[in-house]
């Protein structure tokens, strides 16, 4: 019988990637449905009733989606974060979860260098500003955008340094990056910070006020990783109390923390309308058509890469 599968993206991929994923299902033989721009839950809910597999970004799977999902097999998340997807529940009905880590990397990357300029120049106003060059930049946590970090902060003359809890001083040199002993000497020595620490139960709210509060003069703090790390009630009081500190974000914070950056701290904070790390066309299709791929390996030859909820 054939297998169908659900693109179910809140916030689409452009319709160039998603053809590209399409035509990878249709190609092996597979029924597709699409459900973009989704108007409430009830309709992801709604579509999954018969899928085998789906394709979601940053959409959420939770218990209610896995559990009218009758004959799920396979959730893949086109990108790198899966916080939005309850794993362990899906374990429990046997549901494997997959990611597809490195695919929007230069994406994500290319735009925290982008706020950086963004915000040494004012906003583009005019005004003098400054450079990167010769600036410090400590990058917290040396995963595939972090590196990407690395390698685009290179061509700007940046002086780099990293800490990952997980990743060996040995591999960040190796890269050719410069390991710190400590996440506090990141923070104490770089001008410029670049998040890039995964949303999970030990790093949730781990960036607040004795992290920040250790920049040095005129330190700007990059998140283009999740609002969930931050602690963001330290962060009002810390950007507070140094007016000299910014924060520069492509995740909306929460509304209530969102209202007070925006009324009372606005000289010191930049957001993004709208998050758009991921969003090239260019990582559409790379993480678009690697889920694709992935779901059809998995489906078809039992093929068990990337898998997150073992
Ligand atoms: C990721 O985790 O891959 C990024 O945050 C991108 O998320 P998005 O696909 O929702 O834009």
């Amino acid at each position: 019988m054939s297998k169908t599968v659900l693109i179910g993206t809140v916030k689409p991929f452009s319709p160039n990637a998603r053809d590209q994923v399409v035509a990878v299902f249709e190609e092996a033989g597979y029924t597709v449905r699409v459900l973009e721009s989704y108007a409430a839950q009830a309709d992801l809910v709604a579509a999954v009733a018969d899928v085998d597999a789906m394709v979601v970004r940053s959409d959420k799977v939770d218990t209610e989606v896995l559990d009218a999902a009758k004959q799920l097999k396979l959730v893949v998340r086109a990108g790198s974060g899966y916080d939005a997807i309850d794993c362990a529940a899906a374990k429990e009905r046997g549901v494997a979860v997959m990611n597809t880590p490195g695919q929007n990397a230069n994406a994500v990357a290319e735009l925290a260098l982008a706020m950086m300029v963004y915000v040494a120049r004012g906003q583009f106003n005019g005004k003098p500003g400054t450079e990167l060059r010769g600036k410090t930049l400590g990058i917290h946590a040396f995963g595939a955008v972090g590196r990407a970090v690395f390698e685009i902060a290179k061509g700007f003359g940046m002086e780099v340094l990293a800490y990952d809890a997980f990743v060996p001083a040995s591999d960040i040199e190796a890269a050719g990056a410069t390991p710190v002993a400590t996440v506090e000497e990141l923070y104490q020595r770089s001008r410029y910070v670049s998040l890039h620490v995964p949303n999970t139960d030990q790093t949730r709210n781990s960036i607040g006020k004795a992290l920040i509060s250790l920049m040095p003069e005129g330190g700007t703090l990059v998140n283009t990783a999740r609002k969930e790390v931050i602690h963001e009630q330290e962060l009002v009081e810390i950007l507070t109390e140094r007016s000299d500190l910014r924060y520069v974000t492509d995740i909306a914070p929460s509304a209530e923390i969102k209202a007070v950056l925006e009324e009372k701290l606005a000289t010191q904070v930049y957001m993004t309308p709208k998050k758009m790390g991921a969003q090239t066309a260019e990582a559409n299709v790379n993480a678009g058509t690697a889920a694709a791929r992935q779901i059809v390996g998995f489906l078809d030859r039992d093929e068990r890469v990337n898998i997150v909820n073992d």
